[in-house]
């Protein structure tokens, strides 16, 4: 290691005093070296600067659990975390999110250990088979199943990330996912409790990704919890009717909203859009999805990207009433079946016509394309259209002509940011609209808060509106004082708008898709 200090870094800690009930920001310049890591930030300040800071530490190696904090809105742990690393100039170090505060960055775990010990992390056995004195045989094979979530360091990292935590009801990536653990392991003996025991709340969980992306140990919670949700389907293990409902829909009607097929293309009467049942041959494919068909608000938005595609001249169509729901909040609600069914539908039309590309308006029907099989056999190219826009704006085949005068801010939908990848081109988009001023949320980009539309909850939502993840996201963006929350996914207009309208603050904020900002910034005066 060099000893060298490598440059000065601003450290903004978040501090709590119990017992003036106070909360306060202490900043502290500290010389920073090549390897040195958030937690030694931290024994500095405490040793050398203020001896009051407090916070947990053990092991210093990843191992022990107990140093994670938020940085610049990150769940990280102290200890694994090189300064340098994170690349700026000014961190912000926070205690983790959904746990209370004891003091500065201690937070009391006893929440998060309750929801562990609520899924008996032991196996579940009969007692007489306790009383053998006998081993229980596992071959190789069957420990790999469930190896990679065994290694769990209970460091809530995940917890802190997670949109559904807000609702103690749910009990979380961490403990859901050791539950699965349990039932992959050939020794134990109780799945059906297990699956129980999950079923009542796990269809809470919005498939964000976040708990994935945090977690230090590298630990696929949310598809643990996918996996588990396809086990509670095939157990025929009761289920809310909600989510019942949604299933019975896309099953009979081909999408989860109780709307006939063969209304499918009635948003686009008088269009006059090219069906690919006729043409036969196009270069766009624009794949309209489920709400965009269906749902009034929704209709909009398809209809701005039409308006878009026109004013560049784009050769498009539809499958019209061929197409069928994609299947991804289907999937994520674990019907692998009726995914199936849904997706070979829709894959023997993409096969039966000539098309250079799809254009999908939802980031749901975006991400499935391009991760699930069969979709991924057709090797298609895919582009969600917030990217066909940016491209477009890039190289100059679309301009935009009228100011938006408007303070506006970005929501990412967790399926084109955090389980995507596409943070900047909706950004670029909102950025060359002329006069419109756009301010980022302080959760933003992979630290996005979701919108708690993902993975089938959009169908299934019955939580109070305080444990609504929506809610929580608008008040956010009223306090950046902006008018417009802008986002580019149909579930995140839904939820966003019913959360404005729960709320009671339709004169404050408005929710809008790029798309019809950008229709309405290339109208002529
Ligand atoms: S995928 Fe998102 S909502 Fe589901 S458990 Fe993980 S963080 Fe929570
Ligand atoms: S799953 Fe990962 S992030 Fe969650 S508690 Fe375990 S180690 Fe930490
Ligand atoms: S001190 Fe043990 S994980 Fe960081």
């Amino acid at each position: 290691m060099n000893s060298k200090s490598e440059k000065n870094i601003k450290f903004k800690i978040q501090r709590f005093n119990p017992e003036k009930d106070k909360q306060y920001i202490s900043t502290y310049t500290v010389p920073v070296r090549v390897g040195t890591t958030i937690l030694d930030i931290l024994l500095y300040v405490k040793d050398n600067l203020d001896g009051t800071l407090t916070f947990r530490h053990q092991c210093r190696m990843g191992q022990c659990g107990s140093c994670g904090v938020i940085l610049n809105g990150k769940p990280m742990l102290a200890c694994y975390t090189q300064v340098l690393h994170l690349g700026v100039d000014t961190i912000k170090i926070e205690p983790l999110t959904n746990l209370p505060v004891i003091k500065d960055l201690v937070v009391n775990f006893d929440s998060f250990f309750k929801k562990h010990a609520k899924i008996e992390p032991i196996l579940i056995k009969a007692e007489d088979t306790f009383k053998k004195i006998t081993e229980f045989i596992q071959i190789p094979s069957d420990l790999k199943k469930y190896w990679d979530k065994a290694i769990c360091i209970k460091c809530s990292l995940c917890n802190a990330s997670c949109p559904a935590e807000i609702d103690p009801k749910f009990l979380g990536p961490s403990s859901l996912t050791a539950n699965y653990r349990f039932i992959l392991d050939t020794r134990d003996d109780g799945n059906n409790k297990r699956l129980k025991n999950s079923s009542e709340s796990i269809w809470l969980c919005t498939s964000c990704n976040s708990c994935t992306i945090n977690c230090p140990k590298e630990i696929d919670c949310s598809t643990a919890l996918t996996e588990q949700r396809s086990l509670i389907i095939e157990d025929g293990i009761l289920f809310p009717k909600t989510v019942k409902e949604a299933l019975d829909s896309a099953f009979k009607y081909y999408n989860p909203i109780r709307m006939p097929s063969r209304k499918r293309k009635d948003w686009s009467i008088n269009l006059n859009i090219k069906d690919l049942s006729i043409v036969k041959e196009t270069r766009v494919l624009y794949f309209v999805g489920c709400l965009s068909s269906y749902d009034d608000r929704n209709k909009e938005i398809a209809k701005c990207i039409t308006k878009i595609f026109r004013k560049m001249e784009v050769d498009f169509a539809t499958l019209g009433n061929d197409e069928w729901c994609c299947g991804d909040h289907i999937l994520r609600l674990g019907e692998k079946g009726l995914f199936e069914m849904l997706a070979e539908h829709n894959v023997s039309m993409f096969k039966k016509y000539t098309f250079e590309s799809i254009v999908t308006t939802s980031p749901h029907c975006y991400y499935t394309f391009v991760n699930d099989k069969p979709y991924t056999d057709l090797e298609m190219k895919v582009k969600h259209y917030s990217q066909f826009i940016a491209e477009a704006l890039k190289k100059g085949k679309l301009k935009l002509n009228r100011e938006i005068k408007k303070k506006v801010t970005y929501h990412d939908p967790c399926f084109l940011g955090k389980r995507s990848n596409i943070y900047d081109e909706p950004r670029e988009i909102l950025r060359a609209v002329p006069g419109l001023e756009f301010i980022e949320m302080e959760r933003s980009r992979e630290n996005s808060f979701c919108c708690g539309g993902g993975g089938g909850r959009v169908w299934t939502e019955e939580a109070d509106p305080e444990k609504r993840p929506s809610v929580n996201r608008v008040r956010e963006a009223i306090k950046l004082g902006v008018k417009i929350i802008a986002t580019a996914c149909p579930f995140c207009i839904t939820t966003l708008e019913d959360a404005i309208k729960t709320i009671d603050c339709e004169d404050l904020i408005k929710v809008m898709d790029i798309a019809e900002i950008i229709a309405e910034s290339i109208e002529y005066l």
